[in-house]
């Protein structure tokens, strides 16, 4: 039978030693806050209305950063504990029977699958709960999992209150727990704030719940590092590289190739089809999906896009909130800053700007343009230097260039304007009325030539 799973995650702490004005869970490590990262680990093992995070320091910030995932907050205004975080959320959590999983807002790195396994080992036996261990060579820090005759853990230990004999213990408790809720909530207002820091330690519901008769299991970590909390910005770092590599790793496994990763940033959401090339020093951030067999150019920062397949992003290119469909070209030294959709096939070449514009199948824009609040029509050529002045100095205005059309370098196209299918501009216009389908239009002084003008001025200075 199925056992329901209740996750909570503490996320009450300020993180003092983070030495900031923000809480600690709202530090970004992976390209995403640290509580984004624990909530999503919870949303595979349990569904929204039974995660819930124990919000104090900066509650309102930290409910905002996870709030659309539809879980549950507690509000634990004073920190007096671990136990204590617990406590304050007995009327939401204790109604919820099965087992109740703890996590802490600022480890990261903790995979699923190993939550899996903490409940598994949980569900396997009769122990009241099980706890997550590692063996370290220096647990300095944490606390210490003493073990009775029976191999049981008898209690935990914190650094503080424990003996020269117990600090020799290399057993951590890695603060991530799964017990059975009814004996849980049965125990827990058991806890009495006896230590120096005069907190509630859940940490003590071990030896409480083994005194009552009852045993708690502990699961060693393959790997502790996993458990890894963030206190420092030293820390936060260390977690950031290892979180990117991991991500790093799963593309390339997954049929993705990274030239020199060392030097590639991308973030935990993005997904990038097969085949694709990502070259040094690119970062593809945020909610990015790209397809397969694409190029991502040296040190181009993609964000927040979607790009079908056989896209290439030129080195030195930016794309933020654009789409892309299949066969685009962008760059090298391309800008396409936001709400841009290209369509099949379009090319975008150096220096060229982007801004709410569609840019239609099969066009060109190929040198140093500014395309803002434009629809541009398929194969429509625009010439190197057009400039699409779309502001008036109070409002925008849009400019829409029919398929087919050809614009003529550094054409001037005031805004709001509508230029037909097929149409021609003369280069070095400034077109400021609408140009209808298949017309020719031209806006600039006529050319003058001026027969033997220049040599009778060289005559004239002799
Ligand atoms: C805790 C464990 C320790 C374990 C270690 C692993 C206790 C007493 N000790 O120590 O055995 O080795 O984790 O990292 O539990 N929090 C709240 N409200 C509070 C207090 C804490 O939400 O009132 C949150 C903090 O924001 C933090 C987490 O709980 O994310 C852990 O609290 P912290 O006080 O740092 O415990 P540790 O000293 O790390
Ligand atoms: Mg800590």
């Amino acid at each position: 039978m199925h056992t329901p799973v209740t996750v909570v995650i503490l996320a009450a702490g300020l993180g003092t030693r983070m030495k900031s004005r923000q809480a600690k869970v709202l530090h970004r490590a992976g390209g995403k806050p640290l509580i984004e990262h624990v909530v999503a680990t919870a949303l595979s093992l349990a569904p929204p209305e039974r995660i819930f995070v124990v919000v104090g320091h900066q509650a309102d910030q930290v409910r905002r950063a996870v709030a659309t995932a539809g879980i549950g907050f507690i509000e634990q205004t004073e920190q007096k504990g671990t136990g204590h975080a617990l406590m304050v959320g007995r009327a939401a959590l204790s109604p919820l029977a099965g087992y109740l999983v703890i996590l802490y807002g600022d480890g990261p790195l903790l995979r699923a699958a190993t939550l899996q396994r903490l409940i598994a080992a949980q569900a396997a036996g009769s122990a009241a709960g099980t706890l997550l261990s590692a063996l370290m060579d220096d647990p300095t820090g944490y606390g210490r999992v003493v073990r009775d005759a029976r191999g049981h853990v008898a209690e935990i230990v914190e650094q503080k209150a424990a003996s020269v004999e117990q600090l020799a213990l290399r057993e951590a408790n890695m603060g991530i727990y799964c017990y059975r809720a009814d004996l849980f909530w049965k125990h827990l207002d058991e806890i009495r704030p006896l230590n120096a820091a005069h907190e509630f330690y859940l940490t003590d519901l071990v030896a409480i719940l083994h005194r009552a008769g009852h045993y708690v299991e502990a699961l060693p970590m393959d790997d502790a590092r996993e458990a890894l909390g963030i206190n420092n910005r030293l820390e936060l770092a260390e977690v950031d590289r290892l979180l990117r590599e991991r991500k790093l790793r799963e593309l390339m496994l997954a049929g993705v190739t990274i030239e020199k990763p060392e030097t590639v940033t991308i973030d935990a959401d993005v997904r990038i089809g097969i085949d694709t090339v990502v070259e040094p020093f690119a970062q593809i951030l945020g909610a990015t999906t790209i397809g397969e067999n694409c190029h991502i150019g040296a040190c181009a920062i993609v964000r927040d896009s979607t790009l079908a397949g056989d896209v290439e992003i030129g080195p030195f290119t930016m794309v933020t909130a654009s789409r892309l469909e299949s066969g685009v070209h962008a760059g090298p030294f391309a800008r396409l800053r936001m709400d841009n959709h290209v369509e099949q096939g379009a090319h975008i070449g150096n220096f060229v700007e982007l801004k709410k514009t569609r840019l239609g199948a099969g066009a060109k824009a190929n040198h140093l343009a500014y395309l803002g609040d434009a629809e541009i029509g398929a194969r429509t050529n625009i010439g190197a230097g057009t400039i699409t002045c779309n502001y008036d100095g109070f409002h925008k205005h849009p400019t829409k260039i029919g398929a087919d059309a050809f614009v003529g370098s550094n054409a001037t196209l005031v805004a709001p304007l509508a230029i037909g299918d097929g149409a021609y501009l003369g280069a070095g216009s400034v077109i400021t009325e609408a140009v209808p389908p298949d017309a020719l239009a031209i806006g600039r002084a006529r050319q003058v030539v001026k027969e033997d003008w220049a040599r009778k001025r060289r005559s004239l200075r002799k």
